[in-house]
C-alpha cells in the first residue's frame, strides 16, 4: 500500500520544527554542482505523506545580513515593528518575517515616497553607520555618534538626496531592465549602501520589503521505506555578485546554517492529489527526471518495490557528466541488478562534444516508449518546467505522431486531452 497523506495540524503559518538528521553533496568530487542529499526527522508530528507529495520548508535569513542591516541602520535590533504575523522585534522580523537576501522592486520604488518632513526625523537615533558601495565594495561611511544630537557626515533626507543616490534611483524607476538588473544581484546591505542619504524608522525599513516564503521540494523517499523521515535531492544555488558569496535564501540555509540534529527548521507537508504512482501496480510507469527532477522518482521506485508491484519501472535521467553528477548511482546500479529498475536512460549534457539530454534518448527509444503507452504505461515528468519539461512535451507528442500514426493534431489531442486530462496517466511535476 502508498503511504497517505492526510489533513495535518501542521501548516505553512503552524509549521513542524523539526532538524536535519542526514545532509551530504551526491556530486562526485569533480563536480561544479552541488547538489544534496537531505533527511528529515518527522519525530512525534505525525505528519504522513505517500510517494508524490512535496514538503514545504521554512528558511531564515543569514544573522550576518542581518546585522550589517541593523548596523547600517543604526538600529539595535530591539525595536518592535507591527508585520502580517503581529508585533515582534525588528530582528525577528529581518531574520523570520522577510526576504532579505534580495532587494525588492516595491521596497525600492517606496524610497520615492520619503519625505523629508517624514516622523523618521522624530523617532530614529542614528547610532552608527557603516556603509560599503554596492558597485565596487569601497567603504563609503564609516561613522559612529558622540552624543544623541550628533548625525553623520552628509546626512540629508529625501529631497535633499546626494546626487548618486538620486540619479541611480531615477534610473531604477525609469528603466525597468536596469530595476531588474539591479535587483537580480543586490540584497539590501547592497541597497543600503547606495542610497546612503535615506532615512527609516524600523517600520519604514520594512515597508514594501517581500514577506518570507516556504519553498517546496519533491519528496525523494517513500514514507514506508524510509519510516519517520522526509528525503530530499536539494540544488544548493550560489553565486558571487559586487564582491560577497552569496546562497539561494533556503538551500544556503539547509546547506550551511543548519547543523545537523540541532537547528530547529520549519515544515509542512504539501500532499498532491494528481503526482502519484497507478493504483493498479501492474501498470507500466515510464519516468523522465534530469537533475534533482530525480527526487519523486526514487520515491516511486522505493514505494513500488515494497508495494511488489509487477509494472516495469522506465527511468530516463540525465545531468552534466556521469563522474561528476550520477546521482544515486549505487541506488539504481542494485535497483537495475534486482530488476526493480526495469530499463534505464542516461543523458549527459556535458560529457562528448555533443549535448545530450533525456529527450534526445526518449527519441531514440520512440518506438517502444510508444508501445508500453499503447500498453496502458503511466508518463511522468519533474525537473525544470521553462526548458526540459517543454521539450519533452514536443518530444511525447512527436513520438506518438510517428509510431502512432497520428498527424500533430490529433497527437496534440491525444497527450494533452487524451494522456494528460481525460486518462490522467501523464503526469508533471514541474518547477
Ligand atoms: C513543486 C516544487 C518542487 C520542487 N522540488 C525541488 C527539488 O526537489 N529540489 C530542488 O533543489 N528544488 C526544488 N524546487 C525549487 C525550490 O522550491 C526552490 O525554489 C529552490 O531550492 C531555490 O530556493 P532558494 O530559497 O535557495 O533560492 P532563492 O533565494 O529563492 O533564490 C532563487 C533565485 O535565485 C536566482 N538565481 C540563480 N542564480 C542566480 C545568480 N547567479 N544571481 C542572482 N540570482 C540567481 C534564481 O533565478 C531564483 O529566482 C521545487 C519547487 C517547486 C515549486
Ligand atoms: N525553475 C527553476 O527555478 C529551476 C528549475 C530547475 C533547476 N533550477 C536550478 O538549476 C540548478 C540546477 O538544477 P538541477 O541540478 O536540477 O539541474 P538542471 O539545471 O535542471 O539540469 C539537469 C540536466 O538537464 C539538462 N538540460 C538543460 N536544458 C535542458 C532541456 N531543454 N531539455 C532537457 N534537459 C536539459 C542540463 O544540461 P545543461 O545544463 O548542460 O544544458 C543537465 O544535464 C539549480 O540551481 C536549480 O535551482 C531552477
Amino acid at each position: 500500500m502508498a503511504g497517505k497523506s492526510t489533513k495535518s495540524k501542521w501548516s505553512t503559518k503552524n509549521p513542524y520544527f523539526t532538524s536535519i538528521t542526514e545532509n551530504y553533496v551526491l556530486n562526485g568530487k569533480s563536480s561544479q554542482k552541488e547538489t544534496r542529499h537531505i533527511v528529515f526527522n518527522l519525530g512525534n508530528s505525525g505528519l504522513e505523506y505517500k510517494a508524490g507529495d512535496a514538503i514545504g520548508v521554512i528558511p531564515r535569513c543569514p544573522p550576518d545580513s542581518v546585522e550589517q542591516v541593523l548596523q547600517i541602520c543604526g538600529f539595535s535590533g530591539e525595536e518592535e515593528v507591527e508585520t502580517n504575523h503581529g508585533q515582534c522585534s525588528l530582528r525577528e522580523a529581518l531574520t523570520d518575517r522577510y526576504e532579505i537576501h534580495r532587494v525588492s522592486k516595491k521596497w525600492l520604488m517606496g524610497l520615492t515616497e520619503r519625505s523629508s518632513d517624514s516622523p523618521a526625523k522624530i523617532e530614529m537615533r542614528i547610532a552608527s553607520r557603516r556603509r560599503f558601495s554596492s558597485v565596487d565594495g569601497a567603504m563609503i561611511v564609516d561613522w559612529a555618534a558622540r552624543s544623541e544630537q550628533d548625525l553623520p557626515e552628509g546626512y540629508v533626507e529625501m529631497g535633499e538626496l546626494g546626487d548618486n543616490s538620486t540619479i541611480l534611483l531615477q534610473e531604477l524607476i525609469s528603466n525597468n531592465d536596469s530595476m531588474e538588473d539591479y535587483i537580480w544581484s543586490r540584497d539590501y546591505v547592497d541597497a543600503l549602501g547606495d542610497f546612503i542619504d535615506f532615512v527609516f524608522t524600523p517600520q519604514q525599513l520594512l515597508e514594501g520589503m517581500a514577506r518570507l516564503k516556504p519553498r517546496l521540494y519533491s519528496i525523494a523517499s517513500s514514507p514506508d521505506f524510509e519510516k519517520g523521515t522526509v528525503h530530499l535531492t536539494v540544488a544548493i544555488i550560489r553565486y558571487h555578485h559586487h564582491e560577497r558569496d552569496r546562497t539561494g535564501l533556503c538551500t544556503g540555509f539547509m546547506a550551511d546554517r543548519c547543523e545537523t540534529d540541532t537547528t530547529e527548521i520549519g515544515v509542512y507537508m504539501s500532499p498532491t492529489r494528481s503526482f502519484v504512482l497507478p493504483e493498479d501496480g501492474s501498470k507500466d510507469i515510464i519516468m523522465v527526471g534530469p537533475g534533482t527532477g530525480i527526487a519523486p522518482f526514487r520515491a516511486f521506485i522505493q514505494q513500488r518495490e515494497i508495494n511488489k508491484d509487477s509494472g516495469r519501472n522506465w527511468l530516463f535521467f540525465g545531468d552534466w557528466t556521469e563522474e561528476g553528477e550520477y546521482l544515486y548511482r549505487e541506488e539504481m546500479d542494485e535497483w537495475k541488478v534486482r530488476g526493480v529498475i526495469s530499463k534505464h536512460d542516461l543523458a549527459w549534457s556535458r560529457q562528448g562534444s555533443e549535448k545530450v539530454y533525456v529527450q534526445h534518448l526518449m527519441k531514440k527509444n520512440g518506438e517502444e516508449i510508444w508501445k508500453w503507452i499503447e500498453g496502458g504505461a503511466y508518463f511522468y515528468v519533474c525537473g525544470d518546467k521553462q526548458y526540459m519539461a517543454k521539450d519533452v512535451h514536443v518530444t511525447l507528442m512527436d513520438i506518438c505522431s510517428e509510431y502512432g500514426g497520428m498527424s500533430p493534431d490529433e497527437s496534440k489531442d491525444f497527450v494533452e486531452n487524451g494522456l494528460m486530462k481525460s486518462e490522467k496517466r501523464y503526469l508533471r511535476d514541474v518547477y
